[in-house]
């Protein structure tokens, strides 16, 4: 008999029927199959191939075979009582390289989503999770405009072929991620390093949001539409105006330079303080392109950074000392989600209803009896759920919120070794465990009324 485990603490405001609870995954994390029914090859693929790019080498294989254990993962979905699951869609896996549909790849999409509507599963479905077409990349990738057009097609063959399936779309998932970390320092595919490379490849990655918003609204009208950004907290610990300002930029950096360009129509001034000369190529009316209504954003939250000035108009990342942190060394911060949240409500009064799309930490979690003791996840998990409904309290319009991620997985540049699960995967049997955490989440979901 194992212990029972008490609910998750969750405010009052979020356990009513109408707030959507969730778990998120993304297509490269955790299908695996890489080869599968004509997949292509992604630039993660040829990244994690490449040595010393992907910590102990790791790949998109074995992932968590989510490919060929479809079934049995929806039933462990529908089982921790969660009203939603966001996914992402391989866009190798559902596009040959003449643009044309690969049915089998769409066919595992559409048997997927159909399972967990079965189920009573609500669908949040993200487009692009990173996983370019290598073949894309070979022209380019996203510092050719062209990628910009190709993504919109994608976007118009996904809602042909999979509306009325879909309760919602989210174009991309963190920009800023593709953006920086794929063509700024090169953390990630395509693992190009140059700034201006940076914001050129964010300009077209959000032109392609703008352009797939029209395709996704006429072939799929009964689905909602938004984009998910990735927001850091940037604080200093610093007294001079320099170390403020070496905050102030950080923030710039990590979130106006998404926001401001979706819903003030316009890149930052600042940005170009930490990067002169950087500024991308935009061609008159595509601005108009990228502010083009969303009815939702996503809103994926980690950690705070303590920032000092560099002395030369820049920051430097001081990490705290005797701050609590995760295995990912992230900042335990929950007050920086509240603080970000009224923030961006009192810069953009056309901010649109957020969702939460991803929040959630590492830990170096291990099976015991049965058992994953992820107290820390836990407390982590309420602390944040605190921290959204004070700026709930405070006027943000928020909808819903789901925990990253659903279970273990690939996690980039760091690969296998961080754990984010709910649920504990054990990459050799593939066995998946119900950490402590999802089992609160599952008597918190079951408690609640509907
Ligand atoms: C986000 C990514 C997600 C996951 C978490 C930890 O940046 O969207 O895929 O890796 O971080």
């Amino acid at each position: 008999m194992s212990a029972a485990i008490a609910p998750l603490a969750v405010p009052a405001r979020f356990a009513r029927p109408d707030f959507v609870w969730g778990v998120a995954t993304a297509s490269f994390q955790i299908e695996g199959s890489t080869r599968a029914d004509g997949r292509l090859t992604s630039i993660w693929d040829t990244f994690s191939a490449t040595p010393g790019k992907v910590l102990h080498g790791d790949t998109g294989e074995p992932g968590c075979d989510h490919y060929r254990r479809w079934e049995s993962d929806v039933e462990l979905i529908a089982a921790l009582g969660v009203d939603a699951y966001r996914l992402s869609i391989a866009w190798p896996r559902v596009l040959r390289e003449d643009g044309s549909l690969n049915p089998a790849g769409i066919g595992f999409y559409q048997r997927l989503l159909d399972r967990l509507g079965e189920r009573g599963v609500q669908r949040y479905v993200t487009l692009y999770h990173w996983d370019l077409p290598q073949h894309l990349q070979d022209r380019g990738g996203w510092l050719n405009r062209e990628t910009a057009y190709r993504f919109a097609d994608y976007a118009d063959r996904m809602a042909r072929a999979l509306h009325g399936r879909v309760s919602a779309w989210m174009t991309l998932n963190e920009p800023w991620c593709s953006a920086f970390l794929g063509h700024g320092n090169g953390h990630h595919a395509p693992g190009l390093a140059e700034p201006r490379f940076a914001t050129q490849a964010m300009h077209h990655l959000l032109l392609g949001h703008g352009l797939a918003l029209p395709a996704l609204r006429a072939a799929d009208p009964g689905a909602a539409c938004g984009i998910v950004a990735n927001v850091g907290r940037g604080t200093t610990d610093g007294a001079s105006d320099a170390d403020r300002d070496a905050a102030h930029l950080y923030e710039v950096m990590h979130n106006a330079w998404v926001l401001d360009p979706l819903f003030a129509g316009r890149y930052p001034a600042d940005l170009q303080r930490l990067w002169p000369g950087s500024e991308p190529l935009v061609l008159d009316g595509d601005m108009a392109v990228i502010t083009r209504p969303v009815d939702f954003l996503g809103i994926n939250y980690y950690f705070r950074s303590n920032l000092r000035s560099n002395g030369a108009g820049r920051f430097v990342d001081v990490p705290l000392p005797g701050v609590e942190r995760t295995q990912m060394g992230w900042e335990v911060y929950p007050q920086g989600l509240e603080d970000l949240l009224r923030g961006f409500k009192a810069a953009y009064p056309n901010l649109p209803p957020v969702f939460i799309t991803e929040n959630g930490m590492a830990s170096d979690d291990r099976v015991a009896d049965g058992r994953v003791d992820d107290a820390q996840r836990i407390s982590y998990l309420e602390r944040h759920f605190a921290a959204v409904a004070r700026a709930a309290d405070a006027g943000v319009d928020v909808r819903g919120y789901f925990v990253w991620s659903l279970m273990d997985n690939f996690e980039w540049a760091f690969g296998y070794e961080r754990r984010f699960g709910l649920v504990h995967v054990d990459y050799a049997t593939q066995q998946r465990t119900l950490k402590n955490s999802a089992r609160a989440f599952q008597a918190f979901l079951a408690a609640r009324s509907r």
